[in-house]
């Protein structure tokens, strides 16, 4: 994929007047778009606007486009809203250094049949923020035909909400064969199935369930519930529920077209339907039942939160309000090459780069020969470095957009590396050696990150990088003696 000119555009006006011409790309973390080929125009980078945070107020959350998955997944504000829901629908994306670079705006833009993200975010009340359409819900968007608008935020309003998000996939980290997240909040109960193969959808759950999930809701706090009352509302029954949540899901599964593709047949998803929505329903029913109030204790969560209503604004109002938010500053003008300033392996480096130079290109011209390129297609991790201290894909990202950050590869971190390399080989994790560069760097940053990891949290810290050779036990192991030769323990 080639591009004639980058731009690190100054306001959304000017990013929506460049992309008018078809020529031009908007560019979120560019995973998606870079699997595509051909000679495009103009880049139009939005990292400069302040669109990569979520901000979170007592009535929503406002995402920016320009957060990346990994933030997502990390924050604690999302994950105590949704009881981890969101944690999981985006945990199995490839791996860290893939999710530390994909974005919110790419990937509910993209729209794509396959997305986690999509389907995680029909299940809460979320909208788009679009420049210069304004507002409108994600559900409307979803099924809108792609236009030449720029999003620049998800609004997910906050409710007295439960939901669940569930995926299946044939091996770890591949494209889920099906999604299902399920919610309920004040505004009503839904299922939203994806990846049928085609695009996440919302459907009402059906009327048995939503009963059953009801009475859990209105059983009372633990300590106030008693068995009868449990009893009588035939929720202490499993078989009872389980006959319920059967029922919605065959319904549900009757509804909804699924197809086939090289992850699964048509009938196979339908499958999938029916276990997925059981068990979505089930784990909701739970919830409830705990009384999982978005996080917070329901009185806090019901004061005023609930009765907030933006819906009597028109679009066209809201519209006035981000374009008055974002005026232009000022036009910058695209550029082929661009002067760059990093501090790359702790030296000050100047540079003028290509607009399309990948990162990757760039490091391997400055002799940087560690950093390797295994799969061009930002799956196996071979080529991770850290930017800013975190992990990230070289081959997946811009040289230009390094200017003004810190850039490390192996070369910069002999010491550590050659330190766990050691605790590597002795554990017979090093067999062709092809994947260590990128599996040691990961390491690093793992280390860094986790003070105490469990198993789980080093597989999937370590699952973007692949390894053909050693089954991954061994990489485990090397991690785990690792962390104990740094604690001083010897035994
Ligand atoms: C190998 C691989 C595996 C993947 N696996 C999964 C998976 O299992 N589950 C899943 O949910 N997703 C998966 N994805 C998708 C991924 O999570 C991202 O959704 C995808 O990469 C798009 O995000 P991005 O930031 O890279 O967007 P980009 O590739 O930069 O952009 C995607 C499109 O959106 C446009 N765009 C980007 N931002 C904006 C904006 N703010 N306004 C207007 N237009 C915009 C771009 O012009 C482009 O057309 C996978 C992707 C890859 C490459
Ligand atoms: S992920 Fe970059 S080369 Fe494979
Ligand atoms: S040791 Fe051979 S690919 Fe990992």
């Amino acid at each position: 994929m080639k591009f004639k000119n980058y731009v690190k555009v100054q306001s959304l006006e000017e990013a929506y007047t460049l992309n008018q011409k078809k020529s031009s790309r908007v560019l979120g973390g560019m995973l998606w778009m870079r699997l595509g080929h051909g000679q495009f125009g103009t880049a139009i980078d939005l990292s400069g606007l302040g669109l990569d945070e979520i901000e979170e107020t007592a009535e929503e959350f406002r995402i920016g486009c320009m957060v990346t998955l990994r933030q997502l997944e990390l924050h604690e504000g999302l994950q105590a809203y949704t009881k981890d829901a969101i944690r999981e629908s985006v945990r199995h994306i490839v791996g860290v250094q893939f999710r530390n670079l994909a974005t919110v705006g790419g990937s509910i833009f993209g729209r794509f049949g396959f997305s986690d993200v999509l389907t995680m975010f029909l299940a809460l009340d979320t909208e788009v923020e679009l420049y210069p359409s304004g507002r409108m819900s994600l559900e409307e968007f979803s099924q809108e035909k792609r236009t030449n608008d720029i999003l620049a935020r998800l609004i997910v309003k906050k409710h007295r909400q439960s939901c669940v998000y569930l995926s299946q996939r044939n091996t770890k980290t591949d494209f889920p064969v099906l999604t299902c997240a399920v919610s309920v909040d004040e505004q009503g109960a839904r299922a939203v199935i994806g990846a049928t193969p085609a695009r996440a959808r919302v459907y009402p759950l059906p009327e048995e369930a939503v009963q059953m999930l009801e009475s859990a809701g209105n059983l009372g706090a633990a300590e106030h519930r008693p068995e009868k009352q449990l009893e009588d509302a035939g929720c202490l029954d499993t078989a009872e529920r389980e006959k319920v949540w059967k029922t919605a899901a065959a319904k549900l599964a009757v509804q909804i077209p699924t197809s086939s593709n090289m992850r699964g047949s048509a009938a196979y998803r339908t499958h999938l339907v029916k276990v997925l929505v059981q068990r979505a329903l089930e784990a909701l029913w739970q919830q409830k039942q705990q009384r999982v109030c978005g996080g917070m204790a329901e009185a806090e969560c019901c004061d005023g939160v609930c009765q907030q209503d933006e819906k009597s604004q028109t679009r066209d109002e809201r519209s006035v309000q981000i374009s008055a938010n974002m005026t232009a500053e000022g036009a910058s003008v695209p550029q082929s090459e661009l002067p760059i300033t990093l501090t790359l392996n702790g030296k000050r480096t100047a540079a003028v780069v290509p607009a399309d130079q990948t990162l990757y290109d760039f490091l391997r011209e400055r002799n940087c020969y560690s950093v390797k390129c295994g799969c061009d297609t930002s799956n196996c991790g071979l080529c991770t470095v850290l930017l800013d201290g975190k992990p990230v894909l070289s081959c997946s990202m811009l040289a230009v957009r390094t200017d003004g950050h810190c850039v490390d590869t192996m070369e910069g971190l002999q010491e550590e590396a050659e330190e766990f390399g050691r605790f590597v080989a002795l554990q017979g994790a090093e067999q062709c050696g092809f994947c260590n560069p990128g599996m040691i760097m990961n390491a690093i940053a793992l280390f860094r990150e986790l003070q105490d990891p469990t198993d789980e949290e080093i597989q999937e810290y370590l699952a973007g990088n692949l390894c053909r050779c050693s089954g991954y036990e061994g990489q485990t192991r090397a991690i785990r003696e690792f962390q104990r030769y740094r604690a001083g323990i010897t035994n």
